[in-house]
């Protein structure tokens, strides 16, 4: 059946607008080859919106993205030398925690998975990564990132604080989210936390075992966030669904990140409870804007084009079409097409538009 919707695209900076163009082009192949019919509509985010309406999130892209079934986001801030010039200070605080709250996007699933074949972009030995298929829950709108910060002055000295708050409810949706994933997975969840130090955690753990109530089929399991991190370099393989902090959940999924092989590889969801029969969700890699290799076309859009297949199967439940890419994807790799950051040292390496090419060729 033919489907046709509104995708609100925001580029943004650094190497977003390159791996944007790669994920537009592959929607347009799907498009036509299952005869669905997308309007795209861009907005301006991050840098180019400070220069146009000297704010980073102009009330225009969040129109649009109103007006949207579903958010593809590219990438949004400057160089790490350069966060404080006025272009940049807070960009992705007020791009991306601003997107995320204002869409009550609470959940943010990062996968990490080793495709057969793909063990060698991993830094681990084929052996330990071998058959790793992980789905970490992030939750996203509340925690460090959102509780009350400041900075004031105590016995003469700067000082700074921020508070990490969780309510029942914040936990509870999250967590039902991921024990949903589970359930249609290995049926293995671990909820990753503190819980030896930190109250918030205490909590999490509290609410997770009220939850799993509802939910007998799976096995739930909790670990401290210190050796979940070394668990996932050991074993990454013997993880499933992760249900974590929003903190620990930024910091976990880089480092999945690169025992998978590179943060280029990751895709990300972020959904909100709202249903209806377009489920409304931001699909962003979870790497940055990497302004290092802005400009030069040499940019993995692995991540963008995962995140696009995520966007067609939670927010127009595409399942074929989702698979398809990701099949085409895995077709290109095989073929030995790779972007520099896969390829071996003194390996031949594709160009963003290249490999992007080379997937397109191969959808089925
Ligand atoms: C991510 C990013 C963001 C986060 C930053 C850019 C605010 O690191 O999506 O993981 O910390 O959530
Ligand atoms: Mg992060």
């Amino acid at each position: 059946m033919s489907k046709t919707g509104t995708i609100a695209v925001l580029p943004g900076d650094g190497i977003g607008p390159e791996i944007m163009a790669s994920a537009i082009k592959v929607l347009d192949a799907v498009s036509a080859k299952c005869g669905h019919t997308f309007e795209t509509k861009e907005g301006l985010t991050g840098g180019l919106a400070y220069d146009k309406f000297g704010v980073h999130l102009p009330e225009e892209t969040i129109k649009i993205c109103e007006a949207s079934d579903a958010i593809l986001f590219g990438a949004v801030g400057g160089h790490v030398s350069d966060q404080e010039s006025p272009r940049w200070k807070d960009a992705e605080k007020n791009v991306i925690l601003g997107l995320r709250k204002k869409f009550n996007l609470f959940a943010n699933l990062r996968p990490l998975k080793v495709w057969p074949g793909t063990e060698s972009f991993s830094p681990l030995q084929e052996r330990f990564i071998k058959g790793t298929d992980v789905l970490i829950v992030r939750e996203l709108i509340a925690g460090l990132y959102f509780g009350p910060m400041r900075r004031f002055e105590e016995n003469g000295e700067i000082t700074a604080e921020e508070t990490s708050r969780y309510t029942w409810k914040q936990i509870e949706n999250v967590v039902r989210i991921a024990f949903q994933a589970a359930q249609k997975r290995k049926k293995k969840l671990t909820v990753v936390d503190k819980a030896n130090v930190l109250e918030t955690s205490r909590l999490w753990r509290e609410v997770a075992r009220k939850i799993q109530l509802e939910f007998l089929d799976v096995a739930m399991d909790f670990m401290f966030v210190d050796n979940a991190a070394q668990q996932l370099v050991r074993s990454p393989a013997s993880f499933d669904v992760i249900a974590t902090d929003n903190m620990f959940g930024d910091i976990l999924s880089d480092l999945g990140g690169a025992v998978v092989g590179s943060l280029g590889l990751v895709p990300s969801a972020s959904i909100s409870a709202k249903g209806g029969e377009k489920k409304f969700g931001l699909y962003e890699p979870a790497h940055g804007s990497a302004p290092d290799i802005a400009g030069k076309g040499i940019a993995n859009p692995t991540a963008q084009i995962l995140s696009l297949a995520m966007l067609l199967r939670y927010t127009y439940e595409l399942d074929k079409e989702a698979q398809a890419i990701e099949e085409a994807v895995l077709a290109a790799w095989k073929a030995g097409k790779k972007t520099k950051d896969l390829a071996a040292p003194g390996e031949a390496s594709l160009s963003t538009d290249e490999f992007t090419s080379c997937v397109i060729e191969r959808l089925k």
